[in-house]
């Protein structure tokens, strides 16, 4: 990885996760919700939604303090997804981020009351920006909730589900990705440009881009499930065998999953050059969500 990827990765990891300790901190709710809460924020993803956030906002605009309330907003319905994606009734995993699993850790009741605080306190994060106006407020609070809701990823997860102990097509699978994971990061991508005030036609060109940035991130995902190490992942891998997934190496064997990844690589690059952001972080970030190993 480049020198200077890393350091935009570290520097806005670090910024990111002080914003999160400080505006869950000071919620005045019930201790062991709190606890729980902070349990999964504090763990230590990778952050790329709030970071992708921001590298589209500074790819067309400066004064990045804008995009803070929308990055942890993200990052806060993206963990409430984790929780509840975890639970026995869904993929039943016990490790998540290096660590037990919320619900292994605080109970299922608690963790699902987590999750459901996460999700609806997310939304409050963008009302109270005083930096917002009333417009851009309305603009992405709309938006979060549908990218996130039965318009978005909620719907990926059922159709995920039923997926499960049967084949899809190629076609069906990208539907299913890209609602159970496009979509948050489409939020991304959207929320950064249109706060930095980017043109109606580079948002077009965008929506393009974040549609393949999607694939490229579960292609990987998929493929991490089976090539990867619990311990890089800090989660357990080959899930996706035991849970009989519909998953890229199930469908294109492990070498056509590869090379159809190289294939939404070229497009995710084409798409952000008609964008003019070609030579932005978020060109950079292509290659990163691609060859990541965690
Ligand atoms: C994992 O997301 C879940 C998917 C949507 C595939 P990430 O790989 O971004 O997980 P964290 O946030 O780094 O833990
Ligand atoms: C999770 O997808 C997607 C959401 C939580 C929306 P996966 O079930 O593939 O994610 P991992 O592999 O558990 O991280
Ligand atoms: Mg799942
Ligand atoms: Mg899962
Ligand atoms: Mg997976």
């Amino acid at each position: 990885m480049q020198q200077d990827l890393r350091d935009y990765l570290i520097s806005y990891k670090t910024k990111i996760e002080k914003e999160i300790a400080e505006r869950l901190g000071k919620l005045e709710i019930p201790e062991n919700l709190k606890e729980s809460m902070l349990y999964s924020m504090q763990a230590g993803g990778k952050r790329i939604r709030p970071i992708l956030l921001i590298a589209s906002f500074e790819a067309y605009g400066t004064e990045v303090e804008k995009a803070i309330s929308s990055a942890v907003a993200l990052e806060m319905i993206h963990t409430y997804s984790l929780i509840h994606d975890d639970l026995p009734a869904m993929d039943d995993d016990d490790y998540r981020r290096g660590q037990l699993t919320n619900h292994k850790k605080f109970g299922e009741a608690t963790a699902i009351l987590a999750g459901d605080a996460l999700l609806t306190n997310s939304f409050e994060q963008i009302a109270a920006d005083s930096m917002l106006s009333s417009v851009e407020k309305a603009e992405l609070i709309t938006k979060l909730a549908q990218v996130s809701g039965p318009l978005g990823m909620v719907a990926g997860q059922i159709l995920d589900m039923e997926a499960e102990k049967r084949s899809v097509s190629l076609e069906e699978l990208e539907r299913i990705h890209e609602l159970k994971t496009g979509e948050l990061l489409r939020f991304a991508v959207y929320a950064g440009a249109y706060l930095a005030r980017a043109t109606e036609e580079q948002l077009k060109h965008l929506v393009e881009f974040a549609h393949y940035l999607g694939l490229i991130f579960q292609v990987q995902d998929d493929i991490l499930d089976i090539t990867g190490t619990e311990e890089k992942l800090g989660k357990p891998v080959g899930s996706d065998e035991s849970n009989e997934k519909s998953t890229y190496p199930k469908l294109l064997g492990l070498d056509g999953a590869m090379k159809q990844k190289e294939i939404y690589v070229e497009n995710a690059k084409q798409a952000l050059s008609k964008a003019n952001a070609a030579n932005s972080t978020l060109e950079l970030l292509v290659d990163y969500f691609s060859n990541r190993d965690h």
